[in-house]
């Protein structure tokens, strides 16, 4: 595994380099379904599904099937309208769900008002569901069961063991309790063994708890929210933030939720945003589709 790059900014971080460790797990994924193609003439394929015009949601959506294609994977793209209806969406999901082709389903979120995001992620076949959110692979999670994992949270603890590939025992603040990131990245911690804090908005001192911090993940979605002096020297930091943000001249940048310069002076490692977490999501998104076309066709994938 790539662990990182030393920076050259008078900061002390390691700064985890999660575009070419991404590119590196793509690249066996890719190795994997060669093979399989070769082996058992098995073509792994991902359906995503994007209702609206959600300018953010788009830019993932295009990103996924690109890194599909390169992967040897077959994309299935379903765009609908933002009118669309909660029946007429599920009514896709059961062909889907009954469609060979297909090795996994995601549903890009959020949905609009209309449609219940619930109803439609339950619909999904747990065992298409690349995402890891249907009650199923969240229960499986939570009991320490082999289960298809949320990518975000997957791709957060795979880039914290490239830089410590034992995490038990840390003590490791989630800063977030989405059902997307927060929760599930704790699971997976807990299944790490480390010692898991998860704080959110009426949590108190928060600054305090992440002083405390030998792992600290950031997924709130405010900019530069966690400031530097919140960090433990020789902490690792992972920021699943992406903020857009006013900047010079005129033009937006993205940062994410840690604020970046002065954190990478404090911590031992951390992800920048871009190109930390981000490119780890779809990276784990191949993976998953990957494993979910294995189990359902009783193969086992040769290195994963
Ligand atoms: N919207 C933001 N993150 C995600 C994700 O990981 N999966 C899906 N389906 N929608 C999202």
């Amino acid at each position: 595994m790539v662990v990182g790059r030393k920076n050259g900014r008078g900061m002390t971080a390691t700064i985890i380099d999660g575009k070419s460790i991404a590119a590196e797990l793509r690249g066996k994924v890719a190795a994997d379904v060669a093979r399989l193609k070769r082996d058992h003439g098995l073509t792994p394929g991902l359906a995503v599904v994007l209702v609206g015009q959600n300018p953010a949601s788009e830019v993932y959506v295009r990103s996924k099937a690109k890194a599909l294609v390169e992967a040897g994977m077959a994309p299935f793209d379903h765009k609908l309208p933002e009118s669309t209806g909660e029946a007429e969406l599920l009514a896709l999901i059961d062909r889907l769900n009954a469609d060979k082709a297909v090795s996994g389903i995601l549903v890009q979120l959020p949905l609009p008002p209309q449609i219940d995001a619930q109803k439609v992620i339950a619909a999904i076949d747990p065992m298409k569901d690349v995402d890891g959110f249907h009650p199923v692979n969240v229960g499986r999670l939570s009991l320490g069961l082999p289960s298809l994992v949320p990518c975000t949270p997957y791709g957060c603890v795979m880039l914290a063991k490239t830089v410590k590939p034992s995490l038990a025992g840390l003590d490791a603040l989630v800063i977030g309790r989405s059902n997307i990131v927060g929760k599930p990245v704790a699971q997976l911690l807990l299944a790490e063994n480390a010692t898991v804090t998860v704080a959110h908005s009426k949590t108190r001192d928060l600054a305090a708890l992440a002083r405390r911090a030998d792992l600290l993940i950031a997924a709130i979605g405010k900019a530069e929210f966690v400031r530097g002096d919140w960090i433990k020297p020789g902490a690792i930091v992972i920021d699943v933030g992406i903020n857009r943000i006013d900047g010079e001249g005129g033009k937006s940048r993205i940062v994410g939720d840690v604020a970046f310069g002065e954190a990478a002076r404090v911590a031992g490692a951390i992800t920048p945003v871009p190109g930390g977490v981000g490119p780890m999501t779809i990276a784990c998104l191949m993976l998953n589709t990957l494993r979910a076309a294995c189990a359902l066709n009783g193969v086992k994938a040769a290195s994963l």
